[in-house]
């Protein structure tokens, strides 16, 4: 299989399964217990606390276990909102992922106040119109670093600073980010910061958030007092380990991959380019992630393509893996201005730094055939 849909899950590195392997085994303590089983897993657990905090830029006791990316995000929001409870006012955009837009559009429900900041055609915000939403009662601004869609960044470290001026709380959504861009919480004064392991090589079910101290952020899950009271629930031991692991690899190798991902994509693109003239490419193509491409092909159904190129052994996406289940256009093309009819022939192709050179001119020449295929049978639009 040629495995181009990175941004849905990647590849767990295999050094990430041998590190945890023990925790699924004999290493079975709990990490609360006072005996010797108990602190072997207690200090795995701040082994790879301190993994994820050096990968983040981050102190060590800011960084909260989760269970992936949307705990985290409903963590951050629900707690900031809880710990202010006379501001009603959300920011945040047209393009976050629909952990973030469904919790939005829930609290708008219950009587909370939402800006949804729109998007340009490439998938860009508004810097003045970001400044001009912030309002003395802005409980909180969460904003996606990358879109999952289109790898498109947002300018985080600027609207950080000045939610931080405002004395705003600033949530990003680094869930596509980490990994791919380099993340220093040093430099970058955001309040809340969610990741998922399994975005970057890591297991599945299990992420973090990284806390500022002082927010004074009630807990989501009520319960026991693990994790410093902040979320309650033994902790998957074995998935954490696995985290510490693949935020170790993942800031490794950013530095050298990322380049090499990148000269990957773009080659991909050309040669898209070259077979498809008439492809649209989808987000500000200077300000995005390495790894990600999304094109339209007109004419051309893409759950068409998609299946004909599953059946031709690549994996490829159409919209967010979340989504693609529903028949609506990605809100995310939507929101850029592409219309309907343009983001059903779209198509997004996430590299990772598991990808190969040879698997380019293998992918295109899929992509060639499912197409031909799909034209000849008449089932393009
Ligand atoms: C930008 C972004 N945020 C949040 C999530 C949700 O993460 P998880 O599926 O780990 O809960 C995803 C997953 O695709 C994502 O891409």
């Amino acid at each position: 299989m040629i495995y181009l849909d990175n941004n849905a899950t990647t590849a767990p590195d295999p050094r990430v399964g041998e590190a945890m392997l023990p925790f699924l085994g004999h290493e079975f303590g709990n990490p609360s217990s006072p005996h010797a089983a108990g602190r072997v897993a207690r200090g795995a657990l701040e082994k790879a606390r301190a993994q994820v905090a050096a990968f983040l830029g981050a102190a060590e006791d800011t960084v909260l276990f989760t269970s992936g990316g949307t705990e985290s995000i409903n963590t951050a929001l629900r707690g900031a909102l809880a710990a202010q409870p006379e501001k009603r006012h959300v920011v945040t955009s047209a393009i976050e992922h629909s952990a973030t837009k469904n919790l939005c559009r829930q609290l708008a429900r219950e009587g909370y106040e939402v800006t949804w900041l729109p998007v340009d055609s490439g998938g860009c915000l508004d810097f003045t119109a970001y400044v001009q939403a912030l309002r003395p009662d802005t409980a909180i601004v969460t904003m996606v670093w990358a879109n999952n869609e289109t790898g498109v960044l947002l300018p985080i470290e600027e609207m950080a600073c000045v939610a931080d001026e405002r004395r705003i709380v600033f949530h990003a959504d680094a869930v596509q980010a980490a990994g791919k861009v380099e993340i220093d919480l040093g430099r970058v004064p955001v309040h809340l910061l969610s990741i998922a392991a399994h975005k970057f090589h890591g297991p599945k079910g299990v992420g973090a958030l990284v806390v500022r101290p002082g927010l004074g952020l009630p807990p989501l899950l009520r319960g026991g007092g693990q994790e410093g009271g902040r979320r309650a629930g033994t902790e998957n031991v074995p998935g954490i380990v696995g985290l510490g692991v693949a935020a170790a690899l993942a800031g490794v190798a950013l530095p050298v991959e990322m380049p090499r991902v990148t000269g990957l994509r773009d080659e991909f693109e050309s040669g898209v380019r070259t077979c498809f003239p008439d492809a649209r490419f989808h987000g500000n193509p200077s300000y995005r992630l390495p790894n990600t491409t999304n094109f339209a092909l007109p004419g051309l159904d893409a759950q068409g393509l998609l299946a004909g190129l599953d059946r031709l052994g690549v994996a490829c996406s159409i919209g967010s893996a979340c989504t693609s289940g529903e028949v609506d256009a990605s809100h995310v093309l939507r929101a850029m201005g592409v219309g309907d009819e343009e983001a059903r022939s779209s198509l997004r192709f996430s590299f990772s730094r598991m990808s190969t050179a040879e698997e380019v001119p293998a992918a295109l020449a899929a992509l060639g055939q499912a197409s031909a295929r799909l034209r000849r049978d008449g089932l393009g639009h």
